[in-house]
């Protein structure tokens, strides 16, 4: 099967971020807990957390991202006829995230507004949905809705003292679906589900459970099939050194690297391979997650946010999503003329500049507050 680059001239027409205004460095977390540096940051490869305030939780984050998105783009609010949030920090149990955003923009009329939920996946969806919608042509032509309005965002958090404390984080990403001047996303995909308890909050608890060897099992899995999936009976070794990046979803970047291996296994690929590939592709990709930690929904969307910086038209982008239950897909995009210039690098280099680093004593009396 061959896929044409050029199949859908829908896509990303721009893209916001918005990370927390504190975060902490891994260290910090481990002289607290007692634990030995190096297993967060070799082990896991993990580096600073980014963590929310009182004034700045995922309500403010989320509309953050959609604000930068919305001023970045060459249309009006008035043209977003879809506006979906795809989180796993809801606020309400009924109640969506998109109207908490929706009123933070001032957007109200002819729109439709939900919240979507599967774990880290959410926002992944949400993207699939708006682009789906426009390609349908479900808008009415009388009307000049056209745009859609995806926003990935959440804050992670861990039980105190849980294994996944050190891969908390935090962050928001907006990307308005309408012409892919950022980038194309193909309309073919390639899913992979199964029903899996790896990772699951049950009502009314605060923290997620996890299943943590389990988790890692699972979200290896579905890489393979979804990379074994798009590259179909092409040569992968051609199939994948035609991507100019690969992104992950990041719990954490050790997991990702475990991922790549598992399916460089499958390709029958030797450790000098599966490195090469995670050297050139993909580690790059994960500058910004390493700097604000798990950002659930948001976090592939970071990744290709990086990824998509500086690169020229046509440049070819796998986005590999993950979502614990278990939800995976594995999309194609391609840069679009407003990649190369990467204006959303801003959002990131503000928000990094004016955060304050917290101390393991300060951490402490946050998560009591
Ligand atoms: N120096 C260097 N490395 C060290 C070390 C040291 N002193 N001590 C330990 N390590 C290494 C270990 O060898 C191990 O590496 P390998 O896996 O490569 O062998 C690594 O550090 C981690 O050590 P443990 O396996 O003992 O860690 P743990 O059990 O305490 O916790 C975890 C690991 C289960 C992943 C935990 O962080 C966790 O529960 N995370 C949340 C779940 C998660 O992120 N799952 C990912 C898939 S699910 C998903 O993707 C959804 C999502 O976003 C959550």
């Amino acid at each position: 099967m061959s896929i044409d680059p050029k199949a859908s001239s829908v896509g990303i027409a721009s893209i916001g971020l918005q990370l927390p205004p504190l975060a902490m460095q891994v260290e910090e977390l481990a002289r607290l807990r007692g634990q030995e540096p190096a297993k967060y940051t070799i082990g896991l490869g993990c580096r600073e957390m980014a963590l929310c305030s009182d004034e700045c939780g995922v309500v403010e984050l989320a509309v953050g991202a959609a604000k930068r998105a919305l001023d970045r783009w060459h249309g009006d609010l008035d043209d977003i006829g879809l506006i979906a949030v795809g989180t796993e920090t809801a606020v309400d149990m009924s109640r969506p995230l998109s109207a908490w955003v929706a009123d933070g923009l001032g957007l109200r009329g002819a729109v439709r507004s939900y919240e979507v939920k599967h774990a880290c996946y959410g926002g992944t969806l949400a993207l699939r949905q708006a682009v789906e919608w426009k390609l349908a042509g479900a808008v009415d032509p009388r009307s000049d809705k056209r745009a859609a309005l995806v926003i990935a965002a959440d804050v992670a958090l861990y039980a105190e003292g849980d294994p996944g404390e050190p891969t908390q984080g935090a962050g928001a990403v907006a990307l308005v679906i309408d012409d892919a001047r950022v980038a194309s996303v193909d309309p073919v995909s390639f899913p992979w589900s199964e029903p899996a308890f790896d990772f699951w909050r049950p009502v009314g608890e605060a923290y997620p459970r996890v299943d943590g060897a389990f988790s890692l099992d699972c979200y290896k899995r579905a890489a393979q099939h979804c990379f074994r999936a798009m590259v179909g009976d092409r040569d992968p070794n051609a199939a994948i050194d035609g991507l100019a990046a690969i992104c992950f979803h990041v719990p954490f970047p050790k997991m990702v690297k475990k991922a790549v291996a598992q399916v460089g296994e499958g390709f029958g690929w030797d450790a000098e391979r599966v490195a090469q590939i995670f050297d050139q592709k993909v580690d790059p990709t994960m500058h910004w997650n390493r700097l604000c930690g798990n950002a659930y929904t948001a976090s592939l969307w970071i990744s290709v946010a990086n990824a998509l910086r500086g690169l020229s038209v046509g440049d070819r982008v796998a986005a590999f999503s993950y979502g614990s239950g278990f939800g995976a897909e594995l999309l194609m995009l391609g840069a679009g003329p407003d990649a190369a210039a990467g204006a959303w690098a801003a959002d990131v280099e503000a928000d990094l500049g004016q955060r304050a680093l917290v101390d393991a004593e300060a951490y402490s009396s946050l998560r009591a507050s």
